[in-house]
């Protein structure tokens, strides 16, 4: 049976090795995930929602998340009606792609980015330009300089993921006062709550375009990636669209009322934030020491240039129980990304990491 030529051609995602995955394969007991990003705390306040909810799973869930969309627009002071909610942030993206995009309509991205904008836009047949990446950072006059008659999304991952480097507010106004107005700027903010004060204010763009998405999601700071929830800040009208073409219950019962709890309880919040922050500067201080290069990181992980082979460390790290990405998909082949972990495990990293490259200098 043949299936959609545009297929044949992506390069499939490949997420971090599961920590299940490890466990099974090399029979350690203590596995340390490093790896996609995730919030290494377990949100057990929401225990007692979950709980709450239990009684009612026999039953399809709310398809307009309703009391999720209350909750973050009397946060956010945005109409509900402005709101979107995804099966992750990664859903905006497709039904964001599912909605605009027809045949060789033109998609923006930056390269290396995040890779799901690349794929998902070829699947719904778009023609993707890449625009390199300036010393690690977005080039937002590169990009104004690649848009076309049709240029329909510009995908903005601020900050970015994999490099961890961020676009302040004046950077992001300039470009939007430069380029047309008809096409969607895509802001994917999922690591919002990390990043330093001259981040845009983004939610102030929608006042004055009309083609503006922001993306965010519980997955990182709030420690729900398990439950897949994430949601769009846009105007009515494009919520209107993306609404459309949404899956009636693509929000399940717990991931609603988690994301609820999570938003009341500014508590885990705040501890995640200061706790990531502090240990980041840890890594960077002992990657300093080990005279390794790492860019400095707006999120809750580290790109390292690690300067040579980064597999052979990583099946290293994986036998020891430590999973990091090695960053080859990306074409960054000597570089690796580190998420921030728990003190502990950042500390067990630090230890293997000296004793790898202590080993491959004793060989030399
Ligand atoms: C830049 C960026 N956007 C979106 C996502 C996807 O997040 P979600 O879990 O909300 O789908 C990630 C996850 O790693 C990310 O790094």
């Amino acid at each position: 049976m043949e299936f959609k030529k545009e297929i044949k051609n992506i390069q499939v995602y490949k997420a971090g090795k599961p920590i299940e995955e490890v466990k099974r394969k090399f029979g350690i007991k203590y596995v340390y995930k490093l790896a996609s990003n995730e919030n290494p705390f377990v949100p057990y306040y929401i225990k007692d929602a979950i709980n709450k909810e239990l009684k009612n799973i026999n039953r399809y869930p709310e398809t307009d998340c309703f009391y999720l969309k209350d909750i973050i627009s009397k946060k956010l002071k945005v109409s509900k009606d402005q709101i979107v909610i995804g099966n992750g942030s990664d859903e905006i993206i497709v039904l964001t792609l599912r909605a605009y995009i027809e045949k060789g309509d033109e998609v923006i991205v930056a390269y290396p980015t995040f890779l799901i904008y690349e794929i998902q836009a070829k699947i719904h047949q778009a023609s993707v330009k890449r625009v390199p990446l300036k010393n690690f950072r977005y080039s937002l006059s590169d990009m104004a300089k690649n848009i076309t008659k049709k240029t329909k999304i510009i995908f903005i991952a601020n900050p970015d993921n994999p490099t961890g480097t961020y676009l302040t507010h004046n950077e992001v106004e300039d470009f939007l006062n430069k380029i047309p107005k008809d096409i969607i700027v895509f802001f994917d903010e999922a690591y919002y709550e990390f990043v330093p004060s001259d981040f845009p204010r983004s939610l102030e763009f929608l006042k004055n375009r009309k083609n503006i998405i922001i993306s965010r999601t519980f997955s990182k700071a709030y420690a729900l990636a398990g439950l897949r929830v994430g949601y769009a800040i846009t105007t009515k009208e494009i919520a209107n669209i993306l609404n459309l073409v949404r899956e009636p219950f693509n929000v399940n019962r717990f991931a609603q009322v988690a994301a609820i709890s999570a938003l009341r309880n500014d508590k885990f919040l705040k501890n995640t934030v200061s706790y990531v922050l502090k240990e980041k500067e840890y890594l960077y201080s002992e990657f300093s020491k080990l005279k390794i290069s790492f860019i400095k990181s707006a999120t809750n992980f580290i790109l390292v240039d690690f300067k040579r082979d980064t597999e052979r460390l990583y099946n290293y790290l994986l036998k020891r129980g430590i999973i990091i990405r090695p960053m080859n998909s990306w074409g960054l082949n000597n570089f690796f990304r580190i998420t921030i972990g728990k003190h502990k495990e950042n500390k067990i990293f630090v230890k293997y990491f000296r004793e790898y490259i202590n080993k491959e200098e004793e060989k030399t």
